[in-house]
């Protein structure tokens, strides 16, 4: 039942809420087709494939209540699309850390994305050792009597990155926030092995390169994820 789903107070304004709900979902699907048609285009031209797997979603409305909430804002539909930036959210996977500077410089360079927002926890992690490049930008919805830029939080990682930030993620939701100090700890350390793994195996993949590899393209023969 929709009153069950939605927070009393997003319930009072459900015509606003659905027209909102409905550009969140038409900004994933234009983000999502964006990054689909620069890896086939890498794929066409270089053989090669930048993105591992994407995966979209939109923040459920009990999440976007608790963080209105958090932040000291009242539940309405204009705070959230003030102050929620990760309404949208689309999360891509790559190999290596150089495909995450590639396909975000790709994406800055598109004329209708505007950027709002940018943070590298690659370059400096948060303390509890998270690494992954975070772009909040907007873009724009065509209605078919306006045009409406919308907020799109891009989160671009590692295969490596992705699998410590699940596990992490796991512990946190555990211990609601208050894992032991050997578990953070621990964490602290994988997250240094995982940004040494992904160095290594990006100075492997250059030595490949120059070795004068190409991929086939080919990957008829890989089990391909469904997600
Ligand atoms: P949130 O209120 O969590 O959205 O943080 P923020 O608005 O300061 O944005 P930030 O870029 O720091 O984080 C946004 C998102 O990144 C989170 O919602 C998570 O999906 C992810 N994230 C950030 N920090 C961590 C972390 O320490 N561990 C894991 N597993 N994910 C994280
Ligand atoms: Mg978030």
């Amino acid at each position: 039942m929709a009153e069950q789903l939605l927070p009393v107070k997003l319930y009072e304004d459900v015509d606003s809420w659905k027209t909102i709900m409905f550009l969140y979902n038409s900004a994933l699907k234009e983000v999502g087709t964006k990054m689909e048609i620069l890896n086939d285009e890498f794929q066409h031209v270089h053989k090669y494939n930048p993105i591992e797997h994407i995966k979209s979603r939109i923040k459920s409305p009990e999440s976007i209540v608790k963080k209105l909430k958090k932040n000291g804002y009242d539940s309405s539909v204009e705070n959230m699309v003030l102050y929620v930036n990760d309404i949208a959210g689309i999360r891509i996977t790559c190999s290596f850390t150089s495909d995450i500077y590639r396909i975000a410089n790709m994406l800055s360079r598109q004329s209708d994305i505007k950027i709002l927002e940018i943070k590298d926890y690659i370059k400096e992690p948060k303390p509890s050792g998270y690494q992954s490049y975070h772009m909040i930008v907007t873009v724009p919805i065509f209605l078919s009597d306006s045009v409406v830029d919308t907020k799109v939080e891009i989160q671009i990682r590692t295969i490596a990155q992705d699998f410590w930030a699940s596990l992490e993620h796991k512990i946190y939701y555990k211990y609601e926030g208050n894992a032991p100090e050997y578990i953070s700890k621990e964490l602290r350390e994988c997250a240094q092995i995982v940004a040494r793994l992904d160095d290594k195996m990006l100075s492997l993949n250059e030595a490949i390169k120059q070795n004068g590899f190409h991929e086939t393209g080919d990957d008829n023969d890989e089990i391909v994820s469904t997600d």
